[in-house]
């Protein structure tokens, strides 16, 4: 039986050589790719292996440290790589990927096989039926599927659909990187493998939740893409809301994939639906203009003069669940933020009544927990001290714990972890077809409300600042604010100087 050949739609994109081939690389150096692995590469772009080889292996010196490079390996790893050049949208191709498929396998009827589509979206629903008509849907294939599942609710169930008629659900990979995070699989391990915090976790002790991902870059050079997409697809849909499924979600009774996935729906499906009062007052919209170094949005390639696309998004959502019923979950994404930080902060209820006062400029604070995904990956409980001295000046200080002191975070960063996940078969980390329906549900009435209201305000914000004013009044009726992060996770300082 020949070994497994991954199938790479895209092969000569961005995505490409940036994730996929530096997750690969990471898998070959540290022995982790099955016996007999090989890649197929089909793009558009003509090569041949051996162009195909010397490109991949040049763009490879550039995406992964010079530490984890050697001659000897990286001829090793690009060994494995093979090229078909073919448009993936056109039906005839599949005959010619089928027989150099047969070629490579030494198979009439090739089956130990892995598709990866990292294709625009709009491939998304022809691949899989291309695949179909040649018969490449055997029953020990995979497939892989970025994200953008479905531009809504309705295209997701389309998509849905195919997927179905071609594939059984176990051999469907709807994969959002986030969940490769060690950091976000560690927020399953702090909440279910801690005794001390269960009890705190929820309405009665949890006053709100605020989640951010926010980064320093604009949307280098996928202006094309970006447009259509905007804040919501590109982040909201899929990865903020599964930080909102991790922090929120019921222990699963044993952690399989169909039982953590079970519960990861059942928070989608407690989301309050919002309502035309959330349009207004609880969703803020806005798009980076030009700073002093920086352009702006709309002077990016393939981005309209006029265009009206978030790059910022910030929402509170509520559960409505036992656990969770009236405490607001305040979530925002946003391009050219003065960080980069992927972090979710826990603000716990004040004490019932004050007893020290504000002495010093400084007041007593909530606790707060901050689960730091990224970067500086770790965990901080933020409490209140007496400063030593007369009187009863109060500080907040920090109890911190930095995730690198278990030993280095793995290289080839989330997608190496669930390329070989789903090289052993483990969708856990990947999401279900309802997990995407359900997701979409609750945020499709947003995009139509947009769509219906054209005119609804989208913010400037420069480039290289925290966001439009307006996410921060969001927040004034409950009496909350967003944790500005620094860069260094021991700052105790709430807003930091950047
Ligand atoms: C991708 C989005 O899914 O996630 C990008 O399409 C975004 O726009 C990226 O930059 C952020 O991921 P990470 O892992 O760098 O935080």
């Amino acid at each position: 039986m020949s070994g497994l050949v991954m199938i790479i739609f895209g092969a000569s994109g961005d995505l490409t050589k940036r994730k996929l081939m530096p997750a690969l690389y990471t898998l070959y150096r540290e022995e982790r790719l099955p016996d007999g692995f090989s890649m197929l590469g089909g793009g558009r772009t003509d090569y041949t292996d051996e162009s195909y080889r010397t490109y991949i292996m040049s763009e490879l010196k550039k995406f992964v440290t010079s530490k984890e490079q050697t001659d000897e390996q990286l001829k090793g790893f690009c060994s494995r790589l093979h090229y078909l050049t073919m448009n993936p949208a056109t039906a005839e191709e599949y005959s010619l990927l089928n027989a150099r498929l047969q070629e490579l396998t030494g198979e009439r009827e090739p089956d130990n096989l892995l598709f990866y589509l990292a294709t625009p979206p709009s491939l998304y629903g022809v691949i899989p039926l291309h695949l179909k008509a040649v018969r490449l849907n055997r029953s020990r294939t995979r497939i892989v599927v970025e994200k953008p599942f479905g531009y809504d609710l309705q295209s997701a169930r389309k998509l849905n659909a195919v997927y179905a008629s071609v594939f059984s659900e176990h051999q469907i990979y709807r994969i959002d990187h986030f969940l490769g995070k060690e950091t976000a699989q560690n927020i399953l391990a702090f909440r279910f493998a801690n005794g001390i915090f269960e009890p705190l976790w929820n309405r009665n002790y949890i006053d709100y939740v605020e989640i951010t991902a926010v980064e320093n870059l604009g949307i280098e050079g996928r202006g094309g893409y970006y447009e259509g997409a905007g804040a919501l697809r590109d982040m909201v849909q899929n990865h903020l809301i599964q930080l909102v499924a991790l922090t929120a979600m019921e222990p699963p009774v044993t952690f399989n994939a169909d039982k953590f996935r079970n519960e990861v729906v059942k928070v989608y499906e407690s989301l309050t639906p919002l309502t035309e009062t959330d349009f207004e007052e609880h969703i803020v919209r806005g798009q980076y203009t030009a700073s002093n170094t920086k352009a702006g949005y709309r002077e990016e390639r393939q981005v309209s003069s006029d265009s009206r696309t978030e790059t910022y998004i910030a929402m509170k959502i509520g559960i409505n669940n036992w656990r969770w019923s009236g405490v607001p979950f305040y979530i925002r994404t946003g391009k050219q933020m003065p960080t980069k930080v992927t972090e979710i902060v826990v603000h716990f209820r004040k004490t019932p009544y004050q007893m020290f006062r504000c002495e010093g400029g400084h007041c007593p604070r909530a606790n707060t927990l901050i689960l730091r995904l990224q970067p500086n990956e770790g965990i901080v409980l933020k409490f209140g001290m007496k400063l030593p001295g007369s009187g009863f000046e109060l500080k907040q200080v920090t109890m911190d714990f930095s995730y690198d002191k278990l030993g280095e975070l793995p290289t080839g960063d989330a997608y190496a972890r669930l390329i070989e996940d789903c090289m052993h078969g483990d969708p856990t980390l990947f999401t279900r077809s309802d997990a995407v329906e359900a997701s979409w549900r609750f945020f499709d009435p947003v995009l139509r409300y947009w769509e219906k209201h054209p005119h609804t305000p989208l913010y400037g914000y420069p480039a290289g600042t925290w966001g439009p004013l307006e996410s921060e009044k969001m927040m004034y009726e409950h009496d909350a604010e967003w944790t500005n992060p620094c860069k260094n996770l021991t700052n105790t300082d709430e807003y930091c100087e950047l």
